[in-house]
């Protein structure tokens, strides 16, 4: 079992945050990467929606790739589908919701915190949900519309990005917190616009980076982690223009996004 790779996705580029943090932990496993970009952005589409798809690419997932472990590498699908995923397979399935929370809930000095997502995760509750279920309370939760396309772009550091996280921000400035969570596996890509914005005293906790840790905990609690330390292998998969792709996730995530292959949907 130990052998099998570990399947994840997202509706694009995002996830990669997460599969930078997992290649750099443990580098030693193979992992297979599926962008749904034919499909993104999720954020703004009706969660049920969202749900179908989830399935659809954990199906295959687990039935082409035989997965060891699914990691749901996307805030948007997690909300939308995340216990539906666990019902319906019988291998671990490790959100981005939870680890993220409960890391914002332990960086905070002052007890206010903000989380930033996309419409769908939001709207959906389930940030807020696990925030208080960690114990925190003074939360503020803001939709982020626009970001993921700014990110899909390759578009991370110009005035208009500046402009709309200043608008989309402010609510989180006014209230002050000191510590903020990202909220989408897209957002790290924005991290420095969001911080000057924000200013330098506020804490930014990226989901993907905890959802990293979170796998590696689930992995060595039950057995799934490889018996090697480097050489794992990791491959990419697009809904969408494979060149594309390649040429912006390369950028993203470096080297090891040398090639991708596309999957069609019979
Ligand atoms: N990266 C995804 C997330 O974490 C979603 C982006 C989108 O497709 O809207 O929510």
């Amino acid at each position: 079992m130990a052998e099998r790779p570990i399947g994840m996705f997202d509706s694009g580029f995002g996830g990669l945050t997460v599969a930078r943090a997992l290649i750099d932990l443990l580098p030693g496993e193979d992992l297979v990467y599926l962008g749904d970009t034919a499909r993104y952005p999720y954020g703004p589409r009706p969660l049920d929606e969202v749900a179908g798809f989830a399935h659809q690419i954990a199906e295959v997932l687990v039935d082409r790739w035989d997965v060891k472990l699914l990691v749901v590498a996307c805030n948007t699908a997690a909300a939308a589908a995340l216990e539906s995923l666990r019902d319906r397979f019988d291998v671990p399935v490790v959100g981005v919701i939870e680890p993220g929370a409960r890391a914002l809930v332990q960086a905070t000095e002052t007890g206010r915190v903000a989380v930033i997502g996309t419409v769908g995760t939001i709207d959906s509750g389930a940030y807020q949900r696990a925030v208080e279920s960690a114990g925190g309370s003074d939360l503020v939760a803001l939709a982020c519309p626009g970001f993921v396309e700014f990110v899909e772009r390759g578009e991370f550091d110009s005035e208009q990005v500046h402009v709309l996280a200043r608008r989309l921000l402010q609510p989180a400035v006014d209230a002050k917190v000191d510590t903020m969570l990202l909220g989408c596996t897209h957002y790290p890509y924005l991290a420095r616009t969001i911080g000057d914005v924000m200013g330098r005293d506020v804490v930014l906790v990226s989901s993907a980076d905890e959802t990293a840790f979170e796998v590696r905990r689930l992995m060595l609690d039950s057995g799934l982690v490889r018996d090697r330390a480097t050489g794992g292998r990791a491959t990419f998969v697009t809904t969408g223009d494979v060149s594309w792709f390649e040429e912006l996730g390369r950028q993203l995530l470096g080297p090891e996004l040398e090639r991708a292959e596309r999957i069609h949907w019979s």
